[in-house]
């Protein structure tokens, strides 16, 4: 089974200011605002839902094509995926616009300014899903994760008038849209991620209990932070699995898309939901015991270690032929997945 993604790409560019911000505005001289800060420290992180999804899919082992939209600047981060067994054959690259950019400045008390330039993002809503999906083949599962909202509106319209399989990760992006755009992404989706605020801004927006907006989808995934995550399936009783535990909390940034990845990676070696769920929370808790989203490692002896220790070694023998192909320590390419269906 193949697995396509869609949602944003982006790099961000995250600074650190030594002093408060609040301390440098002049009430009296708003109106002529320009300060420049002196910041010390710059790092620049790989991120974009949509390309974190890909990667730890990457990571586990599966190919999935990332199809997305970019900018010329973009070939650095684009051998960066493909060495971590991304294809990125499909990415529609803008010719005018750079890749999307988060520029964040963070002061010593941790007030934040930034912008959020969408850039090349904004020609997703150009990408037609057909070509992609007919090299990935039948049986293709397409992710439609946050990102443009047409973009997004238009992949749902497309899977749902194709009969193409789809999950819908709207994330951030429910914030933006109106409860009428939310149905259309939600219809029909074999899984609908959110975290517990999205649900219930989700159930607000659309007017829908929870119980209708289940009966509208395959299987509910809903994360709960620390307390891990409940999956509700039609018909069946409800799955919830407890967080695997961190060894520190260094930056949940990602965590999220981590999830994701990896409870799709499980759902489609045919593991079992609950498995999956397992897998997903290990993902999202070694992204957050690192600075970044695409820093982790996804050494095959590691991941069934961690995996045996939070959810015991029974449960770890379950996954283990499947993660015959993770990634080597220099996030080298990943062998042909082990024990694919
Ligand atoms: N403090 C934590 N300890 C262990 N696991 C955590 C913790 N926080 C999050 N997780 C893991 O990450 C998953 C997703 O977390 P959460 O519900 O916070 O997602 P999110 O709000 O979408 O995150 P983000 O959008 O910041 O990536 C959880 O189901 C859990 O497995
Ligand atoms: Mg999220």
């Amino acid at each position: 089974m193949s697995v396509i993604v869609t949602g944003s790409v982006a790099t961000d560019y995250l600074m650190a200011f030594p002093g408060n911000f609040t301390d440098q505005l002049l009430p009296e001289h708003l109106d002529s605002l320009s300060l420049s800060f002196l910041v010390d420290d710059l790092a620049i992180r790989r991120g974009g839902a949509g390309a974190n999804i890909a990667f730890n899919l990457g990571l586990l082992g599966l190919r999935p094509w990332l199809v997305a939209a970019v900018g010329q600047d973009f070939a650095d981060y684009d051998s960066w995926l493909r060495r971590h067994g991304v294809d990125t054959t499909f990415l529609h690259t803008s010719g005018t616009r750079l890749t999307a950019r988060f520029i964040c400045t963070t002061d010593r008390t941790h007030k934040q300014l930034a912008s959020f330039y969408s850039g090349a993002m904004a020609e997703a809503r150009l990408i037609d899903l057909a070509p992609a999906v007919r090299q990935a083949g039948p049986g293709t599962l397409v992710i439609i994760g946050p990102n443009d909202p047409a973009a997004m509106l238009r992949h749902t319209a497309q899977c749902r008038d194709r009969g193409y399989r789809f999950a819908a990760d709207p994330s951030q992006q429910l914030a933006r849209m109106d409860g009428d755009d939310v149905r259309q992404l939600v219809d029909g989706a074999e899984y609908l991620f959110t975290n517990e605020y999205e649900r219930g801004l989700l159930e607000h927006k659309t007017g829908l209990s929870g119980a209708q907006l289940d009966a509208r989808v395959g299987v509910s995934v809903t994360t709960l932070g620390a307390k891990g995550v409940v999956l509700r399936r039609r018909g069946e009783p409800e799955i919830r699995v407890a967080a695997a535990p961190p060894r520190t909390e260094t930056d949940p940034t990602g965590v999220g898309d981590a999830f994701r990845a990896g409870y799709l990676a499980g759902v489609e070696w045919g593991v079992g939901d609950e498995r999956a769920a397992q897998l997903g929370c290990l993902m999202a808790t070694l992204v957050l015991e690192t600075v970044g989203t695409q820093e982790h490692r996804g050494e095959r002896d590691d991941l069934l270690a961690r995996f045996a220790q939070a959810y015991g070694a029974a449960a770890a023998e379950e996954i283990a032929d499947r993660l015959g192909a993770s990634t080597g320590p220099d996030g080298t390419e990943p062998r042909a997945l082990a024990g694919r269906p």
